[in-house]
């Protein structure tokens, strides 16, 4: 032995030890992995390491502390001899699986007083041969073995090939073996073996029982857990099981030959057992006709205690009605996932279901790769079976008296097809899962009851399915706890829907509903969930959320927010004086306000727990202005989680990653002060040019800000913007005709009777304002409400001050509020102004409109009528 490398190594364990204590390299060139296990002792890890048994088992005796576990499969290791595993003596679990292991050595497992657990599957041990494998070898202190895989298909059994007996393994608990065609000896009534497995499930060895005769398993009369699936199983004799007196757990599954067409025999056997669970999952082949199931397949179970019962994969489309009746009386649990029901009676029987809580019937209609179409045996088809079963549970007379012990069961008589009664729930039923369905509803018109109103629906999955709006109410559910809608193209849900006052646990990740928080706010969404704990609403492209979307959820815990495209975090958050838990990772975050701070300390102080906050993937801004947010990330870092991904973004895009930040930020403070001292003087400066600015923006916005003065207070008293299409019905006037009472004469002498007689209706202030009302109110009040203002412009117009108002109050309507195609204000120019004397909005507006000149030459009359006549009516 090579001493001095050995205590090389020994050193360098001990540092590695030191190091990281639960983690370190060993073995022979240290090509194993150890790592430590709570009390003290080792589990070494040598799985396909390319190392010998012997160099391992001499590096464990200087490994401290000691190794208890050692997993040395995959390493093309022989037949060896006691020396080999001198040092290995100790150990509690050997796994030698996959090894070239095909006879093993009298001695080498004597003084293994400690093992509990060894694998030697999947090695080539002639284990059914008396001559060649003499199972008195093995150390007595197992309690668990493996030896699958040891079997090949082409090896054939021999008419002496037995399943051997391992009857000196006192402790022996857990066996794993091939299955073979042969009957388990009669020596196996004093195993003490509980748990058998024969099955070949997933990388498990060899199994291949055609039929189960009352033989077969006679004498495993200790056995409690039975697996035999995947074992090619086609025939299942009547008395199969009856003396396994102990059974609890029969696994029959993934036989997919095997058909409902022997679930007549295995239901009569099960009897005679105590049996409380049976996995009946997968007995057909994924593809082929739907399948019924009969009263006569299952209606021995009624007499057996089977608590749970699983179905999963068989393509049921049917079950007869009645069928529940013959369920065992207390039976909890049914597993019917990847099934194809279609509508028949036994879906409204479910009260019958007397003492069931739980329905998984996840993936309905799922759909398999066609790929397996080749790999599977030809299906099975045994929907002709017609059993003349004996079972005297079936009888009209024992059902009716079934049926009458159960409050929300009704029987069907053999006649009675559909009948008018509700569906109802049994009171016993809490979990209820429908997820990746298929179904497609939306819950949006009606409201959908649920019977009992007293029902103890506590859990309910109905993710994955296409939910697209949810708008009305279903319920009433007094007690559910948990909702799923993960995943359910949902881009509607409200409160009426929503109204379950005890939800704890609400999962909406994977929907559309951003588009619904962003326009229609979402605002009372969560209204009534004043129980809800966890809210989950990730990845659901949510852009923004109204301020006060989570005012009542004042029990909330956690809130899942990440995978959205969030910027600001701004809700409301004083109510939630329970978060602790907000994710928003995958937000376009910069920063988190001071109140959600605090509130987040507050809590985490009152409640006594810390707070947890995920930031990941956000634009965190690394800058001077932030630099109190990032402080206070600094200070609760431990609270982040993820931290060292972190990445902040300075204000020129460059990023900086949690180391740097860790090193960087304490000096902030410092760097920020010049900052602040520049962002002083710059306040200074920018409240005096800003008041400065301001003055000039007032002063040239004087017209507008009037306006709008008037505007607002119109619409404060009710006035509503007009469309374009109904102005010509809604206008009280067809035009508002502004002048300087110097022009009266013109006014009624000539422009109300020519254009009121051609059926005009003009407003003109002399006679159509309102008396009591103020001028200003009178004027924009006539604007508004007529289709056109015409400005008589004359010398004493510009001069007159509620002139020039009236004309711009019409302008600023006909740029800023409404939409005349030609112009709400028309000008006619009735003498020459000079333009110095013209108030500059007017020369304007002349520059960039036309307007009608007024002449008195009597042709010219003729036309500027005319040119005044459509000005006002287009
Ligand atoms: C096995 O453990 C015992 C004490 O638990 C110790 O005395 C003995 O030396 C160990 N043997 C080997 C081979 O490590
Ligand atoms: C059983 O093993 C012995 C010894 O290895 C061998 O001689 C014998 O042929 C085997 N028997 C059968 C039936 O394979
Ligand atoms: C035997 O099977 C039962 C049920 O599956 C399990 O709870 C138990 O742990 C198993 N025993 C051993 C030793 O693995
Ligand atoms: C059920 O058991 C009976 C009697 O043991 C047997 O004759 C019959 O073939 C079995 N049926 C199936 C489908 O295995
Ligand atoms: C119910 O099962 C028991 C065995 O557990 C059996 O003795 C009894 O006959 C069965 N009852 C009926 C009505 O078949
Ligand atoms: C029933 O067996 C199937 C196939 O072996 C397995 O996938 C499923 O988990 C089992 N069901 C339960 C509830 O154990
Ligand atoms: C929210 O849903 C996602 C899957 O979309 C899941 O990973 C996450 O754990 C859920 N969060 C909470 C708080 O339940
Ligand atoms: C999140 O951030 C990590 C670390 O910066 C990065 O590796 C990852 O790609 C990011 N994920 C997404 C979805 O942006």
């Amino acid at each position: 032995m090579k001493l001095d490398n050995n205590i090389f190594v020994f050193a360098l364990l001990i540092v590695h030890v030191n190091i990281s204590m639960s983690f370190f390299k060993c073995g022979p060139d240290l090509k194993c992995s150890c790592t430590t296990r709570p009390p003290g002792t080792v589990a070494m890890d040598c799985k396909a390491r390319n190392v010998k048994l012997r160099q391992v088992c001499e590096s464990i005796a200087i490994i401290y502390p000691k190794v208890s576990d050692l997993n040395i499969a995959r390493n093309n290791i022989g037949n060896f001899n006691p020396e080999d595993v001198n040092h290995c003596r100790n150990i509690s679990s050997l796994n030698m699986n996959y090894n070239q292991i095909s006879s093993l050595h009298n001695y080498v497992f004597v003084d293994f007083r400690n093992i509990l657990t060894l694998d030697l599957s999947d090695n080539v041990l002639d284990i059914y041969n008396k001559t060649a494998f003499d199972p008195s070898v093995l150390p007595s202190s197992l309690r668990i073995l493996k030896l699958y895989g040891n079997f090949r298909e082409d090896n054939n059994l021999k008419e002496s090939s037995a399943y051997p007996i391992f009857t000196n393994l006192r402790n022996l608990e857990k066996l794993q073996l091939d299955g073979v065609e042969t009957d388990f000896g009669l020596e196996y009534e004093y195993s003490s073996v509980r748990n058998l497995s024969l099955s070949s499930k997933g990388p498990l060895g060899f199994c291949l029982i055609k039929d189960i005769f009352p033989t077969t398993f006679h004498s495993l009369i200790n056995v409690r857990v039975l697996d035999i699936s995947s074992c090619r199983i086609e025939n299942i004799y009547r008395d199969a099981f009856k003396h396994m007196k102990s059974l609890e757990i029969l696994d029959l599954s993934l036989n997919r030959r095997l058909g409902f067409s022997s679930l007549m025999n295995v239901s009569y056997s099960l009897q005679f057992t105590n049996i409380q669970f049976l996995n009946y999952s997968r007995v057909y082949t994924s593809f082929g006709v739907g399948t019924i199931i009969l009263n006569s397949d299952i209606c021995y179970l009624r007499n057996t205690s089977l608590k749970a019962i699983a179905l999963d994969g068989n393509k049921v489309q049917m079950i007869e009605k009645n069928t529940y009746l013959l369920l065992p009386k207390h039976l909890e649990t049914i597993y019917a996932q990847e099934n194809k029901f279609s509508f028949g009676l036994y879906l409204f029987q479910f009260g019958c279901l007397e003492h069931v809580q739980h329905i998984d019937a996840n993936n309905l209609n799922k759909v398999h790769a066609p790929i397996k179409y080749l790999a599977e045996p030809k299906p099975k088809n045994d929907n002709d079976r017609s059993w003349n079963s004996e079972c005297p549970f079936m009888t009209e007379e024992s059902l009716k008296n079934i049926a009458k012990d159960i409050p929300a069961c009704t029987y069907v008589p053999p006649n009675e097809t559909v009948a008018d009664w509700k569906p109802q729930f049994s009171r016993s039923l809490k979990i209820v899962n429908f997820s990746g369905c298929n179904m497609v509803y939306n819950i949006d018109n009606t409201q959908i009851t649920i019977n009992p109103s007293n029902n103890s629906f506590e859990a309910l999955d109905v993710s994955k399915n296409a939910f697209h709006c949810l708008s009305s109410r279903i319920g009433p559910f007094p007690n559910l706890k948990f909702l799923s809608l993960s995943r359910s193209y949902c881009s509607f849900i409200n409160s009426d829907f929503l109204s379950m006052g005890k939800l704890e646990n609400l999962q909406l990740d994977q929907n559309y509903l951003g588009g619904m928080f962003a326009h229609q706010g979402g605002r009372d969404t969560f209204e009534y969930l004043t129980n809800l704990q966890t809210l989950n609403i990730s990845t659901n492209g949510i852009t923004r959320l109204k301020k006060n979307i989570f005012n009542t959820l004042i029990m909330i815990e956690e809130i899942d927010l990440s995978s959205n495209n969030i910027e600001m975090f701004a809700v409301n958050v004083k109510p939630l004086k329970n978060l602790l838990h907000l994710n928003l990772r995958g937000n376009a975050i910069h920063t988190l306000n001071n109140d959600f701070r605090q509130l987040l300390e507050d809590n985490s102080e009152r409640i006594g727990n810390n707070f947890t906050l995920d930031l990941r993937n956000n634009s965190i801004e690394y800058s001077c202005s932030n630099q109190k947010f990032l402080y206070w990330l600094l200070y609760h870092k431990k609270r982040l989680q993820g931290f060292n991904e972190m990445v902040f973004y300075r204000l020129n895009g460059s990023s900086v990653d949690s180391n740097a930040f860790l090193r960087d930020v304490p000096h902030l403070r410092a760097q920020c002060r010049s900052y602040t001292i520049a962002m002083v003087l710059s306040a200074l400066g920018v409240l005096s040019a800003g008041a400065m600015i301001t003055g000039v923006i007032l002063y040239k916005k004087r017209w507008k800000l009037r306006y709008w003065y008037y505007m607002t207070k119109q619409n404060y008293f009710g006035y509503r913007r007009l469309l374009n299409d109904y102005e010509d019905e809604n206008y009280r006037y067809d035009a508002f005709i502004s002048y300087s009472d110097d022009d009266l004469h013109f006014i009624r002498g000539e422009i109300i009777p020519r254009l009121e007689d051609c059926g005009m209706k003009l407003c003109v202030h002399q006679r159509d304002f309102l008396p009591g009302i103020p001028i200003r109110d009178n004027i924009v009040d006539a604007i508004r409400t007529s289709k056109k203002t015409v400005v008589i412009l004359s010398k004493t117009f510009v001069k007159t001050q509620w002139c020039i108002f009236e004309f711009n109050m019409a302008r600023m309507e006909s740029t800023d509020n409404r939409v005349c195609e030609n112009g709400c204000l028309v000008i006619v120019h009735f003498e020459n102004v000079p333009a110095k004397s013209m108030p500059l909005e007017i020369l304007d507006w002349m520059d960039n409109h036309s307007y009608i000149m007024y002449t008195r030459d009597p042709d010219g009359q003729e036309l500027f009528w005319e040119s005044l006549a459509t000005a006002i009516e287009r």
